[in-house]
């Protein structure tokens, strides 16, 4: 099994020897560690070169668009050389928090969707009450996002997810779906498209029931993964089988 997303550099993180080791104990064998800026991408290169089983993303996140600068797109491009660096991420829109303005957002996320269309690498969304916007992007930039798109914490209309299911983009969902008010979240689940549905946990954040309120890890990914086989009535191994082979696709990991 694969956590897809998880911010293993995040100070509220135990140390990643720990983390690491329970979520193997609890069969997941490989993690993706996302980044929200600069620092976090380099913190994320250094842990992926520790570990084997985590790989990393690289990324300016829109909560810190406005710490994205001349230089950011250099260093990431720089990061971006390393061999486990697997997906530009997260980059895309927040409206929820606007902590930089609409228009930096969008300039940021676009001149991040541009590298990673350069480097040949897939690209990991967050997209926050900015549905309208995020697709117009999308939709405007098809052509340069042929690597691969996954929507992460996916929670936009049935709708949207018809049409980007459509482009072939891939979706990750974590603990939300195991909350009682999740109710778009469980159809989403339900009418995916199953080969391009991940896994993901967002730790340290959005920790599943039973952990709902503490500090996510890793190995919680398993509560989210049993959750969504029982709404697809599937067979857990199968589900996770199919989740795990979407996601080394996805990523371009090859063991
Ligand atoms: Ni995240």
């Amino acid at each position: 099994m694969i956590d897809t997303h998880a911010h293993l550099q995040d100070e509220k993180m135990l140390p990643c020897d720990v983390v690491i080791e329970n979520a193997n104990k609890a069969g997941v064998n490989k993690i993706i560690c996302s980044s929200s800026d600069i620092e976090t991408s380099k913190k994320a290169v250094l842990i992926a070169n520790n570990y084997e089983c985590v790989y990393a993303t690289v990324g300016v996140h829109p909560e810190e668009a406005n710490t994205f600068n001349e230089t950011s797109l250099k260093e990431l491009e720089k990061l971006a050389e390393d061999k486990k660096v697997v997906a530009i991420g997260e980059i895309g829109l927040d409206y929820h928090y606007e902590f930089a303005t609409r228009e930096t957002q969008k300039s940021v996320f676009i001149k991040q969707i541009n590298l990673a269309n350069k480097l040949g690498l897939p690209i990991v969304i967050h997209t926050r009450d900015a549905s309208g916007d995020t697709m117009e992007i999308l939709r405007a930039n098809l052509d340069k996002l042929k690597n691969g798109v996954c929507i992460h914490c996916f929670n936009m209309s049935l709708e949207i997810l018809k049409e980007i299911m459509g482009y072939g983009f891939y979706i990750s969902i974590g603990g939300i779906v195991t909350f009682n008010n999740a109710k778009n979240v469980l159809d989403i689940v339900k009418a995916c498209d199953i080969n391009r549905l991940m896994l993901e946990t967002d730790s340290p954040y959005i920790s599943p029931v039973p952990f709902r309120g503490g500090i996510n890890e890793p190995k919680n990914v398993v509560y989210s993964a049993k959750k969504m086989a029982e709404l697809r009535e599937m067979l857990f191994e199968d589900f996770d089988k199919i989740t795990t082979d979407n996601a080394m696709r996805f990523f371009n990991i090859k063991d």
